[in-house]
């Protein structure tokens, strides 16, 4: 199936180099996806309605505990422009192939600025909305336009806006499921495996001030006695930032933060600071208090510790690596991320009576 000559398909493909973690996994079929026109080619196929399908960006999100059955999407939808300006904003539109930073730091380049404090967050422009990624005060619903899709089932093309996408911390509409539905996709309550991100447009601000809350940023500008930075130098100090704590996923495979960082109650909070005094939290409008997971797995003390190839990244505990390749050719495996991600989960839990959720997608 799916031997279509205009469009790139591989059989019983490695996808090591294709997930950040480079956990070693097959997929049965993977299509290059460069244009809608190819997912339009794929539903003609007979046995496309009864394959599963998994849409894959960057790879920088994934844990893959096995091979993948069905057929894998590989978006490389390509292209950055203004597309037109309003009175507030640049609006501009990037394919969802783009690599993010790529994409971030041409924005910058071209006058466009209000991306630089999500900049080297590792992954593909369309896969950026799927978990609304953030860093540094800034999150991707705050700079979002719109975006197009299609229908992995009628081929529909359908462009949804910010409050369609049902953001929320490291959360959208594409992370969640729904059961069949007969009316318009976009109306059902998930999208996840239903659609393809193609493109997505971005409202860069003309009047931009800069996001400076974070303490981590505030040190930079002390230290640079930069009391009025331009974008550019922002991009440079968060790139510093998350050089200095985080690890390259070229060099040592990891999918950024595993676990998100839990919400509490005022009472709950109060509780967990009489446990332990010194926990990282930080007030939310609501009145709730965000914890930092990664204090939470620290104080576990999980910080530099393995399971098999799997281990708790030294400089960061809430970021798991793969320590392999070891003796076998291979490095973690799926599995043993997953054992270490469960024991951590335990331990919080016991200690904190919090159970931490985990960020990326697990396959
Ligand atoms: N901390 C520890 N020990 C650790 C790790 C952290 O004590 O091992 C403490 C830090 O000292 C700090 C607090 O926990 O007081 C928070 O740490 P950090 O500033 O590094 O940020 P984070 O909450 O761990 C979040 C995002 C990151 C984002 C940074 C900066 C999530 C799940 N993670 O991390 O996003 O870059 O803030 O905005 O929200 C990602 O999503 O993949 C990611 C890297």
């Amino acid at each position: 199936m799916f031997d279509n000559g205009a469009m790139l398909v591989e059989k019983n493909t490695s996808l090591q180099a294709l997930n950040s973690f480079h956990i070693a996994a097959r997929a049965q079929t993977l299509v290059h996806v460069t244009s809608e026109s190819d997912v339009l080619t794929l539903l003609r196929e007979p046995d496309w309605a009864a394959s599963s399908k998994w849409v894959l960006g960057g790879g920088s999100n994934l844990v893959l505990t096995g091979d993948v059955k069905g057929v894998v999407l590989k978006v490389e939808v390509t292209g950055r422009r203004l597309l037109r300006t309003t009175a507030k904003d640049f609006i501009v539109e990037a394919g969802a192939g783009e690599n993010w930073h790529a994409f971030v730091l041409w924005t910058l380049e071209h006058g466009y600025p209000g991306l630089e404090n999500m900049a080297l967050i590792p992954g593909t422009v369309g896969a950026a909305p799927v978990q609304n990624i953030g860093a540094y005060g800034v999150e991707l619903q705050d700079r979002f336009d719109s975006l197009d899709a299609i229908d992995l089932d009628t081929g529909q093309i359908f462009s949804l806006n910010a409050a369609q996408c049902a953001f929320g911390y490291r959360d959208s509409i594409f992370k969640h499921s729904s059961a069949a539905s007969s009316g318009a996709v976009h109306q059902s309550l998930g999208l996840k495996d239903r659609a393809l991100i193609l493109r997505v447009r971005f409202a860069l601000p003309k009047l931009w001030k800069p996001t400076l809350g974070y303490a981590d940023l505030s040190k930079k500008m002390l230290e640079n006695g930069a009391n009025q930075p331009t974008a550019l130098q922002i991009f440079d100090w968060v790139c510093a930032i998350r050089r200095s704590k985080l690890p390259d996923p070229e060099v040592i495979g990891n999918v950024g933060s595993f676990f998100k960082n839990p919400s509490v109650s005022a009472e709950q909070c109060v509780d967990i600071i009489a446990r332990d005094p010194k926990v990282v939290h930080y007030a939310l409008p609501d009145g709730s208090f965000k914890l930092a997971a990664g204090w939470l797995i620290d104080a576990c003390g999980w910080r530099g510790k393995s399971v098999g190839q799997a281990g708790v990244y030294e400089k960061q505990a809430l970021v798991l690596v793969n320590r392999g390749p070891g003796i076998d050719g291979f490095g973690a495996t799926g599995g043993e991320v997953m054992t270490l991600a469960k024991a951590i989960q335990t331990s919080v839990y016991e200690r904190f009576g919090i159970m931490l959720e985990i960020e990326p997608a697990v396959l």
